[in-house]
């Protein structure tokens, strides 16, 4: 089968990694692919805002499943374009992946599903928003409506920080993202993140990881779109798990189907692990990026029989995914200035020998150029991957391969899977 791969990052890179081992697959395409995905996939210039030129290629070259990696061809209603041509696709639907273009559709689903989330007022006017945030207090939590780039949450410890946040969004900070916002009560627990395939009908679950949003070490500075990631993240414990399953996820496939919006494709949950049990944060229609790196790591299954399944409403006649008991790690190497504005061009060099110890090095932002030079072409550069039995060797076998690299202009934090670390040595 021919595979279409959408989408230039670390996650698309290891999609393509996986997707490459399957023995169903015979020529893999990927539009607009990165130097690592090149690796693995013939490298094709499609604008993925041009649906006919998508559903054109896919004629052309006889293509029997695209998986789209990106959330925003998602909310375009890419996947709907080639579906009406008649082609398989991972991914859903322009209204199915509401849940992730939307904040305020979500958490009105949340409302009608009975799914656990925090308390929340959709305001679509400044007067309303402030208005909510008298009520609410500090602290609280602004979200910008739409796709915001990861960027569009502000958690405002006083009203003050509260104040300026929504007068930016209506402001026009985030654009058409903004004109709307979503006013949260503010949660306090562990974040992890939790992943389901779902047809629509079947789910199986895909795994957790845990992310680390900020970008220095100790958990401090801006947010990013994440500095590392392991898996699994052992504070989703089976039982939480079993009930992230039950009050959430279930409900939430079940009433997308029942309101005829069936959602197919990885659904991806951010979670706060409340002292009442797990509540929704956020959802993503897609994998997370770097979290689709660990779970790849770990993934042992065919990945083109998987999501070809969840592409076709087969997900029920095949075995559910298996994962290595091992637990992976990544450590983004990011170029100098991330997540202001990154230096570009920086040199990379080693990556062949930093892989000798197992490591798998993804590209995540990175141009060859002519004469075979690799040097950095966005914030996050480079995913260095690894496996081992415990978190700890994980870490070390990560952190060798990233000191093997040579990227003068980039850098990493160095405490990337500290929480996990540091459960794993008091319980000795
Ligand atoms: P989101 O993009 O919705 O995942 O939000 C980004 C980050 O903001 C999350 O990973 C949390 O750390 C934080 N956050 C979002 N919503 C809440 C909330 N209601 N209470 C506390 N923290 C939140
Ligand atoms: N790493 C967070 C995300 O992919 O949204």
């Amino acid at each position: 089968m021919n595979i279409l791969l959408l989408g230039s990052g670390g996650r698309e890179h290891a999609l393509s990694w996986k997707l490459a081992q399957s023995p169903l697959l015979d020529k893999l395409y990927g539009a607009p692919g990165n130097p690592g995905i090149a690796d693995h996939a013939q490298i094709v210039g499609l604008d993925l805002t041009d649906h006919a030129a998508v559903v054109t290629f896919c004629e052309g070259h006889r293509i029997g499943l695209v998986v789209v990696g990106p959330e925003a061809p998602l909310v375009d209603g890419l996947s709907d374009s080639l579906r009406t041509a008649g082609f398989s696709v991972f991914g859903p639907s322009r209204v199915a992946a509401q849940l992730e273009g939307s904040k305020g559709f979500t958490k009105d689903l949340c409302t009608r599903a009975n799914i656990p989330t925090a308390g929340y007022v959709r305001a679509s006017s400044l007067q309303e928003a402030r208005a909510t945030l008298a009520r609410f207090g500090a602290p609280v939590v602004i979200k910008a409506d739409g796709l915001a780039a990861g960027k569009g949450v502000v958690v405002a410890m006083t009203m003050a920080e509260a104040e300026a946040a929504v007068d930016d969004m209506f402001d026009g900070a985030f654009g058409a993202a903004g004109a709307e916002v979503v006013i949260e009560e503010f949660m306090t627990g562990e974040e992890a993140s939790f992943f389901a395939l779902t047809d629509g009908a079947t789910i199986v679950p895909f795994g957790s990881a845990q992310d680390h949003k900020r970008v220095g070490d100790g958990d401090t500075g801006p947010n990013t779109g994440g500095m590392g990631a392991y898996s699994p993240a052992r504070v989703l414990t089976p039982e939480l798990e079993a009930e992230t399953l039950a009050r959430i996820i279930g409900p939430t496939v079940k009433t997308m189907a029942d309101e005829g919006m069936p959602y197919s494709g990885v659904l991806y949950a951010g979670l706060m692990l409340t002292e009442q049990g797990p509540k929704l944060i956020e959802y993503n229609a897609r994998f997370g990026d770097p979290e689709c790196q660990v779970l790849l790591m770990r993934f042992e299954g065919d990945l083109v029989e998987l999501l070809l399944a969840c592409a076709d409403n087969k997900l029920s006649s095949i075995e559910p995914p298996r994962f290595s008991a091992d637990v992976a790690m990544t450590v983004v190497m990011a170029a100098e200035g991330y997540p202001g504005t990154p230096k570009k061009g920086g040199r990379i060099d080693h990556i062949p020998a930093a892989e000798v110890g197992g490591a798998k090095v993804f590209h995540a932002g990175t141009t060859l150029s002519g004469d075979g030079i690799l040097s950095a072409s966005g914030g996050r550069v480079l995913n260095v991957t690894a496996k081992g039995p415990t978190v700890k060797a994980a870490r070390d076998t990560a952190y060798a391969a990233v000191d093997a690299i040579s990227f003068p202009e980039g850098f990493c934090r160095r405490d990337i899977g500290w929480r996990e670390i540091e459960r794993e040595e008091s319980q000795g």
